[in-house]
């Protein structure tokens, strides 16, 4: 079966054609951030109407690098939530409106569950049951993953996500937009034991996450040399959040995968995209002989890749979604 996937909830506008098969055959990501830069974030209007103007060419060149038309497509998925409503219902519109003129079956997906079974687009795919770590710029959260659809939730954020935690941080120290990737910029060749940071919850024997806290600590720790903060300086304040955010998701992670004996772990979201995080995941997973899985790093960011992919599997697990499908702002997973 193949599978037209389209990704609109947030700022990047993902295509994918995912075949049953043969797996990914093309995928396209338009990113939004030079729209959105000089807001400092992501303005939810502006990308409903970029969505608007990207998403049916982004569809036509993904077909046209698979080398297929809609003739050769079998199914359509796109993000139905949770994520901006607006942005959202131009993904969700666009697909919906291309398989009934084809008169093909549609699906809405769960961003979230996108995002999680994304490392089985990788060679080696992940098998049941699995830990996964979902770090993104809107969610952080621990759950075991019996199959698709089969989700416990075991922990979460109790106020800022991981991604949020950087892109605010980002933005207190003005390093620019997005913020993930500018503080992990900044952070190289920093000491990451420079700053005594807080581990906020590590000492709570739950699987729930706080970052707010971490990002106050920052601005505090600026607040020391104010404007005489030297390139030194935020190279080890950004080294030093990053260890402390990486290090909290570490020790949670392993606590969970403690608690429920599972033996692999699944790290996805944007902020699996940071070099840091993969490194240290990747020695103590090793260390405890614990299988460990992430997507490609622009997998791990928002795409059409995982939504195709996700919505392909209940696609071809017979589910269908009616005409009458619309798209959910907030969704628990
Ligand atoms: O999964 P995603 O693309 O969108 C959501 O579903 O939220 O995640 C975006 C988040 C942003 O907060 C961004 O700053 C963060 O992921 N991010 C990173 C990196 N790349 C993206 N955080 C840390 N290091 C990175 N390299
Ligand atoms: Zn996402």
């Amino acid at each position: 079966m193949r599978v037209l996937g389209i990704e609109t909830s947030c700022d990047e506008t993902g295509v994918a054609l995912w075949d049953s098969e043969a797996g990914l055959l093309a995928h396209r990501l338009h990113s939004q951030t030079e729209v959105h830069a000089a807001y400092g974030g992501v303005v939810p209007e502006l990308a409903s109407r970029d969505h608007i103007r990207r998403t049916i060419p982004l569809v036509e060149q993904t077909l046209a690098d698979a080398g297929v038309d809609l003739d050769g497509v079998d199914g359509v998925t796109a993000t139905a939530g949770p994520g901006l409503l607006g942005a959202l219902l131009v993904g969700l519109s666009a697909g919906k409106a291309i398989a009934f003129a084809r008169d093909l079956p549609f699906l809405g997906i769960h961003h979230l569950e996108a995002h999680l079974l994304a490392p089985a687009l990788e060679d080696n795919p992940p098998p049941f049951p699995f830990l996964a770590l979902l770090v993104s710029g809107g969610h952080t959260l621990l759950a075991e993953v019996a199959g698709v659809g089969r989700y416990r939730l075991l922990g979460q954020s109790l106020d800022d996500a991981a991604g949020e935690a950087f892109d605010k941080t980002a933005k207190l120290l003005e390093l620019g937009f997005p913020g993930g990737p500018a503080v992990a910029r900044a952070a190289e060749g920093g000491d990451p034991e420079a700053f005594a940071l807080p581990r906020p919850m590590v000492d709570k024997p739950n699987l729930d996450f706080s970052f707010s806290g971490l990002k106050t600590a920052v601005l505090n720790a600026a607040k020391t040399r104010g404007e005489d903060a030297d390139a030194a300086f935020r190279r080890d304040l950004c080294a030093s959040f990053q260890e402390a955010v990486v290090d909290v998701l570490w020790r949670k992670s392993a606590r969970a995968l403690r608690q429920t004996g599972l033996e692999r772990l699944v790290v996805a979201g944007g902020v699996g995209a940071n070099a840091h995080l993969r490194a240290r995941f990747a020695t103590e997973a090793e260390a405890r002989s614990v299988g460990l899985h992430f997507p490609r790093p622009e997998f791990c960011t928002d795409n059409g890749a995982m939504v195709a992919h996700a919505g392909g599997l209940r696609l071809l697990a017979g589910e269908r979604d009616g005409w009458d499908r619309t798209a959910v702002a907030r969704w628990p997973l």
